[in-house]
């Protein structure tokens, strides 16, 4: 990038950037892994306001982290949701001690991939490597005038672009541009540092491309068998939500069993509608029941939680 976009850039996040993020204030690699590992699939601010000191309070380090037992750190990750997030912080934690700052080492450890990898080495090691996260995907789409771009060439044009002497504050810059100016709807180009270098501000929604998405919505009976004011719940041992404790799934309820409603939860690959059962037991035909207020200690998933609304 020329120096003037450099440095226009480098001014604007003097005055706009979100510089108390407080993982922008720490120099503890395992602080700024833990928030890039938060904010991959949730806004800043639900883990600013609701996760992100709460679990630092209770995992300060990667060693404790790693000492705790997987069911405490679902537990406090409970409510953020993509569990696997949970299971492989948990698990890094059991291998090192301490953050390695190489990216292609970075990059052996359970749940950090190529985007992660780069958010470490470039906030937490200060590193002239750019980030890639997908508020910066449509700024490189529309800076390039790309619509459907391979990601090898958005990686390109992310090496391109950064500002190799301060990348620090240039990705965080570009972080916050992505979030507040470069809206999919609506960017607010005349404000933006980027727009004198920006091919797409003409017709900025052409960029990128829209993915047609169409989710399938998987229907679910859920049964729960109640045993004088206690529900049997399971620990979930397949691929999805392993490790949560939830309510049974199956074929078909119960004839005898009375509906309770509906519950709906939108997921990235599909859209999950629940009907509800309850049937009450004259005999415990489970193995592990628990009364609502024992429930609350449990790691349950955002289904499990509107589920038990009916209780
Ligand atoms: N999303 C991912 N990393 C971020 C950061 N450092 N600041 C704000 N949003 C982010």
């Amino acid at each position: 990038m020329s120096k003037k976009s450099s440095q226009n850039i480098a001014d604007w996040y003097k005055t706009n950037g979100r510089h108390e993020l407080p993982w922008r204030n720490t120099q503890d690699a395992y602080h700024i892994y833990l928030s890039e590992v938060m904010l991959q699939q949730t806004q800043v601010k639900t883990v600013l306001e609701r996760f992100y000191f709460p679990f630092l309070e209770k995992f300060p380090s990667l060693k404790t982290l790693g000492e705790a037992s997987l069911d405490e750190v679902l537990k406090a990750w409970q409510g953020l949701g993509y569990y696997t997030r949970a299971k492989n912080l948990h698990k890094t934690a059991t291998m090192v001690t301490k953050l390695p700052s190489d990216i292609d080492t970075l990059m052996t450890l359970p749940g950090i991939g190529k985007n992660t990898a780069h958010a470490i080495a470039a906030f937490a090691f200060h590193q002239s490597v750019p980030v890639m996260e997908a508020n910066v995907k449509r700024i490189l789409c529309r800076t390039f005038a790309l619509q459907n771009p391979t990601i090898k060439e958005l990686w390109d044009k992310a090496y391109d672009l950064l500002d190799v002497k301060n990348p620090f504050e240039y990705n965080q810059a570009m972080m916050d541009i992505g979030s507040g100016i470069c809206l999919p709807k609506n960017p607010k180009c005349s404000v933006c540092p980027l727009s004198k270098i920006c091919k797409g501000k003409d017709r900025p929604e052409y960029y990128p491309q829209k993915q047609k998405k169409t989710v399938p919505t998987r229907e679910q009976y859920i049964m729960v068998y109640r045993y004088d004011d206690t529900l049997s719940l399971t620990q979930r041992k397949g691929k999805f939500l392993h490790g949560l404790w939830g309510f049974e799934t199956v074929d078909a309820p119960l004839c005898t069993a009375e509906y309770l409603g509906e519950v709906r939860h939108v997921y990235t690959h599909f859209k999950l509608l629940c009907k509800v059962y309850v049937y009450d037991e004259s005999d415990k035909t489970h193995t592990h029941y628990f009364s609502t207020s024992q429930i609350q200690n449990l790691a349950i998933s955002k289904v499990d939680e509107k589920i038990l609304r009916f209780f």
